[in-house]
């Protein structure tokens, strides 16, 4: 095999598992998730699932999550709604947490 040709195979590997890796995120059923847009955006780099399904998680409810999501907000200086916060609540507990509590 040509250097040249090694070479272009291996950039079409990288390119279809980019492909394949974007194609593999999920996708809400409504299709947009506000929730799920904001989280990705501004928090997933951080700690991706890994905060949320470690042992010995903080939270305990979705009273909680959204307390956590209001001071991240706060922290990483988004300036979230309420109505921001409750949408990456809700969109976390349906995602990891599967807690019960209504607000
Ligand atoms: C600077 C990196 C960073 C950013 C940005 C960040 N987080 Fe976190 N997050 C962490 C770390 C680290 C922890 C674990 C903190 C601990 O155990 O005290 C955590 C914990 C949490 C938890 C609690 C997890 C649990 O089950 O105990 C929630 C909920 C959370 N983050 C939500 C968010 C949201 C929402 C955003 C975006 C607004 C965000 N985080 C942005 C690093 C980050």
């Amino acid at each position: 095999m040509s250097v040249l040709s090694a070479k272009a195979g291996f950039l079409a590997a990288v390119t279809s598992a980019v492909v394949l890796f974007s194609l593999s995120a999920p996708l809400s059923a409504q299709g947009f998730d506000r929730g799920e847009e904001l989280y990705n955006n501004h928090c997933k780099e951080c700690h991706e699932a890994l905060a949320h399904t470690r042992h010995g998680s903080k939270v305990s409810s979705i009273q909680d999550i959204r307390s956590w999501v209001g001071s991240w907000s706060a922290h990483s200086r988004l300036d979230w709604t309420g109505e921001e916060i409750n949408d990456v609540a809700n969109y976390l507990n349906d995602r990891f947490y599967h807690f019960t509590d209504k607000p």
